[in-house]
């Protein structure tokens, strides 16, 4: 699909100062006995997305923003999250990759009862990883997530690397129509059986964004977060080379992007430091090219005249580690789970609500995707694998379909350690991992936290028709 980007573009600038941008002060190392504590409010709101001229968009918000407020805390930190629901629909909230325990997961059905109109959840746990990650509902989530109701969830580490800034970009993909309103189309089944709700009009942080002011001489800490229902971005920065720091929260050797393109999936997060060796007063163009067809300049870097200072900042940029248990690849017991459907798949069949069906009467029920030939439709069904608690699992996923899935595991976060059958060099620990048509990959992980957790793609039109599974650590 092509991107008309421009229809709906004016020129907006990521204003210094934003709720986006924080000064790298020092966080003290005391520990506060209380949770630190949030209070959201999920309602319908209206935001200037595309800006200029154009009305104001009717959005489902937490707190009237979009993105909702940053939640921040320290790594150890106890946070409490309590959600307000004046929404005309039951919702939940899930912090997508904090290992927390199973009963505040924010699953509905499966975790706790969604929270109808009017009533208030309140999530309380330790945030046990320091990195980037974000909260969403869980309830709907296709049409939740894709009106606007996402946010940032920052956990600091103790000792971060220096920088002269830190920046969080909340990425998502907005189906809009001529009038700036959201296209409600939200279960068209060419989306569902194709790659999701592609939309028209890309947000940084809520807004159509042209340009991102910058200084020569800046080291800027750029936290990434995909929170599109689809879209998958693959982000070239002109003449300047990020390096790669975290993966889904999880830190890593500090590298530079493959061909230099940042690839992020619905669902996944980076953080990079981003050297702004650019001449000042120039502009120097971002690019998203994943879709080799729609390739679109995603924004420009915009030097100012005078630069900050004329060499970067040249400190450290390794994070430490987070206290994840390291998985006995000898020990492992390995399984293996397909992904099957959608257009141009080779699945016939699969059992629908434990019924054999065959595609033709899937895609007349909306149904088009499987995992293991079991399409679930609910968060509540029998599980796809059980774990026993505290052993090791290799699990290949084999995609054998047409279409890319970034495959996410709640309550865990897992090393990618092969892929297409070659080792991974850097054996990335992450919670979502993107998984390109008939392609596959090895994951491996301690089954560590108790429960029962979902393991979905994050192309949320391909969670609701059947790629989905609960996993059992028990
Ligand atoms: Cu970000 Cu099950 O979700
Ligand atoms: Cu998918």
């Amino acid at each position: 699909m092509a991107l008309s980007k421009s229809i709906l573009l004016n020129r907006r600038t990521l204003l210094a100062g934003g709720a986006a941008m924080f000064a790298n002060t020092a966080a003290p190392r005391t520990f506060a006995a209380e949770p630190k504590t949030f209070d959201l409010v999920a309602a319908p709101a209206h935001m200037p997305i595309v800006g200029g001229a154009h009305s104001e968009t009717e959005v489902w918000a937490y707190d009237g923003m979009v993105p909702g407020p940053e939640i921040r805390v320290r790594q150890g930190e106890r946070l409490r999250i309590s959600v307000q629901n004046k929404l005309p629909e039951a919702t939940t909230v899930h912090c997508h990759g904090i290992r927390l325990p199973n009963a505040m997961d924010g699953v509905p059905d499966l975790t706790q009862r969604a929270v109808a109109p009017g009533e208030t959840f309140t999530y309380e746990f330790e945030c046990p990883d320091a990195g980037t990650f974000w909260y969403h509902p869980h309830t709907n989530s296709s049409a939740q997530v894709g009106r606007g109701l996402y946010g940032a969830l920052i956990v600091e580490e103790r000792e971060p690397p220096v920088v002269d800034r830190e920046v969080v970009w909340v990425m998502d993909d907005w189906r809009l129509r001529d009038d700036g309103s959201i296209h409600p189309d939200f279960r068209n089944f060419h989306d569902i059986a194709h790659a999701g709700r592609l939309g028209n009009t890309v947000t940084v942080n809520g807004r159509v964004t042209d340009s991102f002011s910058v200084h020569s001489g800046e080291r800027i800490r750029l936290r990434l977060i995909n929170a599109a229902n689809a879209r998958i971005f693959g982000l070239s920065f002109q003449e300047h080379s990020p390096l790669i720091i975290a993966v889904d929260g999880q830190p890593v050797e500090p590298h530079p992007a493959d061909a230099g393109r940042i690839v992020l999936a619905p669902g996944m997060r980076m953080d990079l430091i981003l050297d702004l060796t650019g001449k000042p007063g120039q502009r120097y163009t971002v690019r998203d090219d994943y879709y080799s067809r729609a390739s679109y300049p995603f924004l420009e870097l915009a030097y100012a005249k005078r630069a900050l200072r004329d060499n970067v900042l040249d400190g450290g940029t390794r994070l430490a580690p987070n206290p994840l248990a390291e998985p006995d690849l000898d020990k492992a017991e390995r399984l293996q789970v397909v992904l099957g459907g959608g257009m141009m798949g080779r699945m016939m069949t699969a059992i629908v609500n434990g019924r054999e069906m065959d595609m033709r009467s899937m895609f007349r029920s909306g149904v088009a995707w499987a995992m293991n030939g079991i399409a679930a439709t609910d968060h509540l069904h029998d599980p796809l694998l059980t774990f026993a608690r505290d052993r090791s699992y290799v699990i290949e996923l084999i995609n054998d379909t047409a279409w890319p899935h970034p495959m996410h595991l709640h309550g865990h976060a897992f090393r990618v350690i092969s892929r297409n059958g070659r080792a991974e060099p850097l054996r990335l620990w992450q919670d979502t991992v993107l998984i390109p048509g008939r392609e596959w990959a090895e994951i491996a992980l301690v089954a560590d936290n108790p429960g029962d957790w979902m393991f979905h793609c994050h192309i949320l039109e391909h969670q609701i028709a059947g790629m989905m599974g609960v996993v059992r650590v028990a």
